[in-house]
């Protein structure tokens, strides 16, 4: 890899959950590749540990196993795997009880000066008792970080007693409450486009910008986390953290400079301006849907309905679209379209800024389908940036207008290996660079807000619409867009050329 990396100090990484579906796909992964390409200081050791009893030599074979599958057996470089797995270390604790702690203790060494990483990726019900067992043993040393997987919580309630259990025992900077998406090339790429050019920030508000699209859509359907995702929900699962983190970056105002604070403290500036989805708006800013059987790329998928671990009648969003309203004096009036779903059609996530027409349009015909300008900045998969903008199509006779992107492809940089999102993340928390992390006011905000949507319809019995997997989620969430004359977009679809 051709980019430089910041050289990070020694540490220990302890993975709660360490042989969860998390670790296995995400984190063990990630890590790898930050020291294939030679990131990881010599002393440096990964701790997996779970309830399960098991070997270290089992441990490693695992992890083994996970690599060639969520790596690729073919990127996996010999020399880096061997160096990878004489890292790993495991310990089997209970997390609500004594056992294994000691063990735990005496691997750590007491190192006070080495930084010393504990990550839960566990159900966030064990997170204050995990805090709890850490302090019982002393092991939160002056270098100490904990990671907080999403979600934090269920809702407002419970978020604020994780955090207030962490907090009696770790301090605020010490805490990294991790939403992945922040970590994503793309997505930090936002904030170098806003505010590395000089270019949008005249039109990046109401005068120039008329409305916001934010889509994060899956083909997978929940898998073998039924039983987590139906207490869950897209809104819980997906919008309460990751659209609306991707909402906050789109709409702050300039930050002071990148450290922790100057971030965050912008971030939930907008979240504390969100127009609040009441009982009564419900019905025209809110959607809910739930996938029946159907079809993804030419393949049969049962419904939602059918899935493992799936309540008999469960009433569960599989898909949720809102129309958000930012109140304050750079977004007035202008919606933010959100909509986040499992098994639509593809696999996609995409901001779209839909730039306000031009005052008055000279060309000739067609100017009821000119289009207006459209930056989309592509999150997933084959990351980029476009601006859309009309241009004279080449050659004599006529005038036509061509609408034609300004291509920013990050995919075509990375060619080899886009870092992941969470090789960033992990190694920010060595680096104890928490600014792309959420500070607890934002979380408790967010869930303030969603709540709010949440007892909305549970009091109206709000049921989801159905919507055939493979699509575009119910109808509704396409009524709902349409009713204020606008779409949601479709680069599929292409732009009308003019003549
Ligand atoms: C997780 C959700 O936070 O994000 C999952 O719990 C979802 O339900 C996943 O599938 C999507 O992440 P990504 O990086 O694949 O877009």
């Amino acid at each position: 890899m051709n980019f430089t990396q910041p050289i990070i100090d020694d540490f220990d990484y302890v993975v709660f959950g360490g042989t969860g579906d998390l670790a296995r796909r995400k984190l063990l992964p990630a890590l790898y590749h930050r020291d294939a390409d030679g990131q990881l200081p010599a002393a440096s050791r990964i701790i997996g540990s779970a309830r399960a009893e098991m070997t270290r030599k089992q441990f490693q074979t695992l992890v083994h196993k996970s690599l060639t599958e969520f790596v690729g057996a073919k990127a996996l470089d010999k020399a880096s795997l061997s160096r990878f797995l004489d890292r790993l270390h495991y310990v089997s604790c209970d997390a609500t009880a004594d056992h294994g702690w000691a063990e735990l203790a005496t691997l750590l060494n007491n190192e006070p000066r080495k930084v010393r990483i504990f990550y839960l990726a566990t159900a966030p019900e064990l997170y204050g008792a995990i805090a709890d067992t850490i302090k019982r043993h002393a092991l939160n040393t002056p270098e100490t970080r904990i990671v907080l997987e999403k979600p934090i919580g269920h809702d407002l309630a419970s978020a604020r007693d994780i955090n207030d259990r962490v907090g009696a025992v770790f301090d605020e900077r010490t805490i990294f409450r991790i939403d992945h998406y922040l970590g994503k090339e793309t997505v930090q790429n936002l904030l170098v486009l806003r505010f590395a050019n000089s270019l949008f920030e005249p039109v990046w508000n109401h005068n120039g910008i008329d409305h916001v699209q934010i889509t994060v859509a899956e083909t997978v359907g929940v898998e073998d986390r039924g039983g987590y995702y139906d207490h869950t929900g897209a809104l819980r699962d997906m919008i309460q953290n990751h659209l609306m983190q991707l909402l906050c970056l789109v709409a702050m105002e300039p930050p002071a400079s990148l450290d922790r604070e100057s971030v965050r403290d912008e971030k939930i500036k907008v979240l504390h301006a969100l127009a609040p989805i009441t009982p009564a708006d419900i019905a025209t800013k809110s959607v809910r849907g739930q996938y029946r059987a159907g079809a993804i790329n030419g393949n049969p998928v049962k419904a939602y309905a059918d899935e493992h671990d799936i309540a008999p009648g469960s009433t569960t969003e599989t898909f949720a679209a809102l129309k958000v309203e930012v109140k304050n004096w750079r977004w007035a009036g202008v919606p933010f379209y959100l909509r986040s779903g499992k098994r639509m059609p593809e696999k996609v996530s995409e901001i779209v800024i839909q730039f306000k027409p031009v005052p008055y349009w000279i060309f000739p015909t067609g100017s009821d389908q000119a289009q207006p300008n459209r930056l989309v900045i592509r999150v997933q998969p084959n990351e980029h940036i476009r601006l859309h903008l009309w241009t004279k199509e080449p050659g004599p006779g006529g005038l036509r207008l061509r609408n034609a992107p300004l291509n920013l492809s990050f995919a075509e940089t990375f060619k080899e290996h886009l870092p992941d999102a969470y090789e960033r993340l992990l190694m920010d928390v060595v680096r104890g660079n928490a600014t792309l992390f959420m500070r607890r006011d934002e979380v408790e905000a967010a869930w303030q807000w969603t709540e709010t949507i949440i007892d909305a319809w549970k009091n109206a019995g709000d049921r989801p619409r159905l919507y055939t997997a493979g699509t575009w989620g119910p109808t509704e969430a396409i009524a709902m867009i349409v009713r204020d004359n606008r779409s949601w977009f479709d680069e599929q679809a292409g732009e009308p050329i003019q003549s």
